[in-house]
């Protein structure tokens, strides 16, 4: 089995990427790891929880607390509210009882990955914070992972400002340290790309009106989400990004990958944390620039909601999947 952290800022299309992971069965999940991002570190923590215990997995990962602040201080607003204030659209639920580990995130990473060295990987659905302050913590520690598939950055257009993607903007001085690290396999799964995976159209009102409580619960979570994609992203909402990297990992023919050289604007503030994307220059990394869309969307919530697997087939009218 696969071996992987997921370092997570907990929004919606988070809360679908962890159950994903967990109910493949693919992988050995060696931790989850929070950052800040889509909302606070307590939000955070409160919807790991809330997503381990929908699918009655609470307790079968462990949990560390990251950081709550990008590496820099350059602190920018980027509350962009696609996923509200508490990262599941402002849906309120009751606390779900969980405890983070007393290490914190980035302390518990370096030792995990130098303790196996080329193991691990790393799945970054959030701003690169934990991962570029492990970086600058411990001089082994990027030498010493397997490979990281980060949801973040785009070729073109940004989510954020007309050139920045989300995770990127939230730290753009963690995402320039990442790529200019000595990862060896860096895979960056962008929002040009990610953005092409929306299931409001077909699967909308299968989920609003189900009896299935995850089902719902994942409507009512990405309803914020969907509104913005369809008046900002110009697409159909919603946008479930970082389930599209766990997918890559269950089935690496979802994705269409290119070696390229990918460069973080941090100096010019209108083109701060653009990646900035060259196919002629050094490749340090990979990109996605194609995806299967109607694949991703029958992997990932036939998996995630089974009982809803032929009726989530009828309608995507899926081809043959494997
Ligand atoms: O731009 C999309 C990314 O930003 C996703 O990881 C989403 O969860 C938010 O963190
Ligand atoms: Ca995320």
């Amino acid at each position: 089995m696969k071996k992987i952290i997921i370092d997570t800022d907990m929004g919606a299309d988070d809360y679908i990427a962890v159950q994903l992971a967990i109910l493949s069965n693919k992988f050995k999940i060696e931790g989850i790891t929070l950052v800040n991002g889509n909302t606070s570190m307590e939000n955070a923590k409160r919807n790991i929880f809330k997503t381990l215990d929908m699918i009655n997995k609470l307790g079968c990962v462990k949990v560390y607390e990251g950081s709550k602040n990008p590496i820099k201080d350059f602190m920018i607003n980027t509350k962009d509210n696609a996923h509200g204030n508490n990262g599941f659209s402002d849906v309120i639920y009751p606390k779900v009882n969980g405890q983070v580990e007393k290490t914190n995130a980035v302390d518990w990473m370096i030792k995990k990955v130098n303790d196996s060295p080329n193991k691990i990987s790393i799945v970054a659905i959030g701003p690169l914070s934990n991962i570029a302050t492990a970086i600058q913590k411990d001089k082994d520690f990027e030498k010493n992972i397997k490979e990281i598939i980060i949801m973040g950055g785009a070729k073109k257009s940004g989510n954020i400002t007309p050139y920045a993607e989300f995770n990127f903007y939230n730290d753009p001085e963690a995402a320039k340290l990442v790529f200019e690290s000595k990862i060896k396999n860096k895979i960056m799964i962008g929002f040009d790309v990610t953005k092409k995976v929306t299931f409001f159209s077909e699967l909308e009102n299968l989920f609003k009106y189900s009896y299935e409580k995850n089902a719902k619960f994942i409507y009512d979570i990405t309803r914020d989400s969907a509104k913005l994609d369809r008046e900002k992203n110009k697409v159909d909402g919603a946008v479930i990004s970082d389930a599209i990297n766990i997918c890559y990992l269950i089935n690496k023919r979802v994705l269409k990958l290119k070696r390229c050289n990918v460069k973080i604007e941090t100096n010019k503030i209108e083109y701060l944390a653009q990646s900035v994307v060259s196919f002629e220059k050094e490749a340090n990394c990979k990109i996605a620039v194609d995806v299967d869309s109607k694949k991703c969307l029958y992997v990932i919530f036939s998996t995630i909601i089974p009982k809803l697997k032929k009726s989530i087939k009828k309608i995507l009218k899926c081809k043959k999947t494997n």
